[in-house]
């Protein structure tokens, strides 16, 4: 089995995030935060130095880091939590059906929300001009993801936040893609909020996501219950994160999160070093072949997008799996604003992406693959 849908969800864990996860079930399985007792103590103070670790990677402070169910419940955090009756947001043509869905519920249940959608006016990826040419008076909010996870297109986000910090309009940024794969520094990039997917580029288990934010500005809670604090007070409290964060922590997934970033920190040159060489290897090799490319060299981060001529991109997955055991995404990747940009409506796109753990060898393989396709097609 050759494993390349890594954007969707890496498959390889690190040993030391597999440890914590069998760690936390055998040792930490205690409710963190609600107890008084030694069991939930020790548990939340694993809970709590994983939160250090984010704030410290991510350069805001702990209790500003919130985690949620996963990346998209963390942007719908930041989209419904911070919405204005009447305001605008403009969000970008890469968006992920995780930032277009609440922005459009928005809209259906109030007639003065808006939202625009800045296009991509070059082939790397979203700029501040193609931001700026969509602002208007009432735009309190700019969503932008980061890299895109159809084609690894890259937004210049420390730019678009340099100037958004400059008008004071809220910088949210969906780090799904690029957490574990760049460096984020929310002061440095003036992200207010990031939203992060740690079962991807940190390697952790599924079933926990992250809003980081920074600095301070009204965001309302959009789950309401139990947090182990104030608990004769019938209003959700306002400190931070618990305000956030109603019910019970995964804390198994959150602390494969803490070995994760670790892992990240310890690596990440190499992690980098790696994706780049994999991608433009990869680029190099299908360039030669007649299928259509759609992700610049430039923005060679792990994640490659092709067609071939006009098959249905999940023929081509189908025919992988099933002849060579390679595992890739196909069709539409929840992201329909930027198929319709790509022009890849009609067959989707089939989408490569890969992880540290990925090898030369299976890239000359999946190579092999696409070449024996081309050929029956012939
Ligand atoms: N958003 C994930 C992907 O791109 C699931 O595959």
């Amino acid at each position: 089995m050759i494993y390349l849908d890594n954007s969707a969800s890496t498959i390889t864990k690190p040993k030391n995030v597999q440890r914590a996860v069998y760690n936390a079930l055998n040792t930490y399985s205690a409710n963190p935060g609600r107890s008084g007792h030694k069991q939930a103590i020790k548990t939340a103070m694993q809970v709590e130095n994983v939160r250090s670790l984010i704030a410290k990677h991510l350069n805001t402070s702990s209790d500003k880091v919130v985690f949620t169910l996963n990346c998209s419940d963390a942007l719908n955090l930041a989209i419904l939590g911070s919405y204005k009756q009447g305001g605008n947001v403009v969000c970008t043509v890469n968006e992920h059906n995780s930032v277009l869905r609440p922005l459009q519920h928005l809209k259906d249940i109030d007639e003065t929300f808006s939202f625009t959608i800045a296009d991509q006016s070059n082939k790397y990826g979203i700029s501040w001009k193609d931001i700026e040419n969509n602002l208007s008076e009432n735009t309190y909010m700019v969503v932008c993801n980061h890299i895109s996870n159809v084609n690894g297109d890259m937004a210049e986000i420390e730019e678009i936040g340099k100037h958004l910090y400059e008008k004071g309009i809220l910088f949210l940024v969906d780090g799904a893609q690029g957490g574990g794969h760049f460096h984020y520094d929310m002061e440095k990039q003036h992200i207010n909020m990031l939203s992060l997917a740690p079962h991807k580029g940190f390697y952790a288990p599924q079933g926990v996501g992250c809003l980081a934010m920074n600095g301070t500005f009204e965001l309302s809670p959009i789950r309401f219950g139990g947090t182990g604090t104030n608990s004769l007070e019938l209003h959700q409290p306002e400190t931070t994160p618990e305000r956030f964060e109603t019910g019970t922590l995964n804390t198994p997934a959150i602390l494969g999160f803490g070995e994760g970033i670790k892992f990240v920190e310890e690596n990440f040159s190499a992690i980098q070093e790696k994706l780049e060489d994999l991608t433009t290897y990869l680029h190099y090799e299908l360039s030669k072949l007649p299928v259509n490319i759609y992700t610049n060299i430039e923005n060679s981060c792990g994640v490659f997008a092709f067609n071939v001529e006009d098959i249905n991109s999940t023929e081509i997955a189908n025919y992988l799996d099933e002849k060579w055991g390679i595992c890739v995404r196909s069709g539409y990747h929840c992201a329909p604003l930027k198929h319709k940009s790509l022009d890849t409506l009609d067959n989707g796109i089939v989408r490569v992406s890969m992880s540290f753990f990925n090898t030369y060898q299976e890239i000359e393989k999946f190579v092999f693959a696409i070449k024996s396709f081309l050929k029956l097609k012939k």
